[in-house]
């Protein structure tokens, strides 16, 4: 069982930020449930509290692949950075970057390329916790760190420490992997996205993964959206004609907009692992597209 604090003992590569990109740490409030708390939960990390186990325990019961699927998105992600690092992307602007797991987008990228330099956003205090405990430890490279709002897309765009670790005038993949589905269409979600693509120079990609209740039973999708609703963010899970939108005109690279484990999977094998639930259970959609 896990002790009731959150922990900083992570070894990732994030290596960089300016001093004056960071705010003062905002208080964690412990008491509510957080969604890069829970996530953490699934992947069977330990940097949640009571809290975040209890309503994790509880989305779990109403939808057990739930573990499996945080697993699969995770491996989505590392699979989908080295696609586009392989065709020549060296920028990698994660959205929603969660709490350091293994397989970060700076571990996977620079796999394929020392050089790529990476930005790192995410509105959950915990998230900036663990970095500046990290960079703290770190001598100066290519990763920012940024806490910042996704529903605010012109601070991000034009945050200081976005703009010292990347150039928008060259090709970058923006990551939105599994945080769109915490943005309410009220709040502006594809216009959020327009603006984030509209910066984006020729070439860039567009990385994209979204839960979704096409496969899942109506009721776990209602169960998982009523327990939601007393996080950190509200679930808003989207049909495959509300997911598609996001990706505006650019291009798909094959496979196109899938479920999520049939995105490319690694030797042709999609995951079934030894969480409950089969790939099928996978309840999200994954897709890479590239600006013209
Ligand atoms: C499910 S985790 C996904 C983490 C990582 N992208 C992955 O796929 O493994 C969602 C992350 O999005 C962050 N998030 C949720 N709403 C956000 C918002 N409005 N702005 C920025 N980050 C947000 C959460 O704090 C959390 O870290």
């Amino acid at each position: 069982m896990h002790e009731d604090t959150a922990t900083t003992d992570v070894g990732t590569d994030w290596d960089w930020v300016k001093a004056e990109d960071w705010q003062p740490p905002t208080e964690l409030d412990t008491g509510i449930p957080h969604t890069a708390r829970m996530y953490d939960y699934y992947l069977g990390g330990k940097d949640n509290f009571e809290a975040d186990r209890k309503a994790a325990e509880a989305a779990i019961a109403a939808y057990p692949a739930l573990p499996l699927l945080a697993r699969t998105n995770r491996e989505f992600l590392g699979r989908a950075v080295e696609f586009v690092a392989d065709r020549g992307i060296r920028q990698f602007v994660d959205v929603g970057t969660g709490i350091p797991a293994v397989g970060s987008t700076s571990e996977v990228a620079r796999r394929v390329a020392p050089d790529a330099r990476v930005v790192y956003v995410d509105n959950d205090p915990i998230v900036a916790t663990h970095a500046r405990a990290l960079l703290a430890s770190h001598k100066a490279g290519h990763t920012s760190v940024i806490e910042a709002d996704l529903r605010d897309p012109a601070t991000i765009l034009d945050h200081p420490g976005l703009r010292a670790a990347v150039d928008l005038d060259r090709p970058v993949a923006l990551m939105l992997v599994a945080v769109l589905h915490f943005i309410r269409d009220e709040d502006g979600a594809q216009e959020i996205v327009r603006t984030l693509r509209d910066a984006l120079a020729p070439g860039s990609a567009l990385i994209l993964s979204h839960g979704s209740p096409d496969f899942a039973s109506r009721e776990s999708a209602a169960e998982g959206t009523r327990i939601y609703k007393s996080a950190s963010a509200p679930l808003v899970l989207r049909p495959r004609a509300a997911v598609e939108p996001f990706f505006g005109d650019f291009g798909f690279a094959g496979p196109g907009l899938v479920q999520l484990p049939l995105w490319r999977p690694e030797a042709g094998h999609v995951p079934t692992g030894d969480l409950p639930g089969g790939w099928q259970d996978v309840s999200a959609y994954a897709g890479v597209a590239f600006k013209a």
